[in-house]
């Protein structure tokens, strides 16, 4: 009977690691203590055995019992264990970073506005601000824009209503507001606020009554520059958007300016680049910006000794160079948040 006991303690053991269920574990532990059960019917047997064997073998029994109870117990905790951690789906710390949450990346757009104030950063300039809700004198008279020129249409900008204006209003209350429609805003409220030597670039939004196509935005964004000293040349305009030019599109690229006309620098330019390593826009003059050298007027109008100092001032819209870097052929792309084209500048 002592083998008996050992071999169905050894045979549970053994078994136990096999339960993955439980109705396996129900079914098993019946055959051992159930009504029939291995145990059970040795148990029954007891009867007949001679009366002064009962204590050892009575003994003998229940240690059978306990070991196979406390095998059984480890597999319904094992069970239970199991079944929890079912429920609950794969264990979570919380001191770990979630998995699988995409990170988010910076704008096109705004990747491209870094590198180039970075670049201008790095020669000196600082980065000036200033709202985007402007008046006509900060966004055209002090710029020397005339009345006539079609940029104070009401066609051509976004005018606010009276109801609507807002910040800086008791200072000039007949004033007529808008949205600037371009950044040279920030060489006026710059050159107001500080005294020469003035070396900022000023990146923004700006906004102009266009129909959106291909190339044209209603709401884009420019970087202006603004060198103010004395002696400042033309030479010094020239050097520095060579450099930008090289920095942003390599050095194989090329500058030229072509004379223009804005009413805020005298003499003005475009200025245009080609390089030989822009895929289909390879060796083709693309024209990026507007410069030229600080009208006189715009020094009287923020109070700058046009004979003491001179400057020079450039301004370009971010789409533009971004669109020639990053070979997107179409401005809208930008502005419909498809994370399908924003991952591709991730
Ligand atoms: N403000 C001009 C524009 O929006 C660009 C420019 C800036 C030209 C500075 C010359 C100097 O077209």
């Amino acid at each position: 009977m002592q083998a008996e006991l050992k071999a169905i303690v050894a045979e549970v053991q053994e078994k136990a690691t096999g339960i993955h269920s439980r109705a396996e574990f129900e079914a098993y532990k019946a055959t051992v203590v159930g009504p029939k059960g291995s145990l059970t019917e040795i148990m029954k047997g007891m009867g007949a055995i001679p009366k002064e064997d009962k204590p050892a073998m009575g003994k003998l029994i229940n240690e059978a019992k306990t070991a196979v109870q406390a095998v059984f117990d480890t597999v319904l905790e094992r069970l239970e264990t199991a079944e929890l951690a079912a429920r609950l789906g794969p264990a979570i710390d919380p001191s770990l970073p979630a998995p699988d949450l995409p990170r988010g990346t910076l704008h096109p757009i705004a990747q491209v506005r870094e590198e180039m104030v970075a670049l201008f950063r790095r020669i000196g300039f600082s980065v000036a601000e200033a709202t985007e809700v402007e008046t006509e004198h900060y966004c055209f008279d002090a710029l020397n824009i005339p009345a006539d020129h079609p940029a104070r249409d009401m066609q051509d900008s976004y005018y606010l209503p009276e109801a609507l204006k807002v910040g800086n209003v008791s200072q000039l209350a007949d004033e007529k507001y808008l949205l600037r429609t371009h950044t040279s805003t920030v060489q006026i409220r710059t050159m107001l606020a500080e005294q020469p030597p003035i070396r900022i670039v000023a990146p923004g939004r700006c906004f102009r009554r266009d129909t959106p196509d291909a190339t044209h935005s209603a709401n884009f964004h420019q970087i202006e520059g603004l060198y103010v000293d004395r002696d400042v040349t033309l030479l010094d305009l020239k050097a520095t958007l060579d450099h930008f030019v090289k920095t942003i599109f390599g050095p194989k690229a090329k500058t030229r300016l072509r004379p223009s006309f804005f009413p805020f620098t005298e003499p003005s330019f475009e200025m245009d680049f080609y390089s030989p390593d822009l895929g289909k826009l390879s060796n083709k003059w693309l024209e990026i910006m507007g410069c030229g050298m600080v009208d006189p007027e715009v020094f009287k109008a923020v109070g700058i000794d046009p004979e003491l100092y001179t400057g020079y001032a450039f301004g370009m819209g971010i789409e533009r160079i971004a669109m020639i870097l990053q070979g997107v052929d179409d401005i809208r792309y930008y502005y419909q948040n498809d994370v399908r084209f924003l991952r591709q500048f991730a």
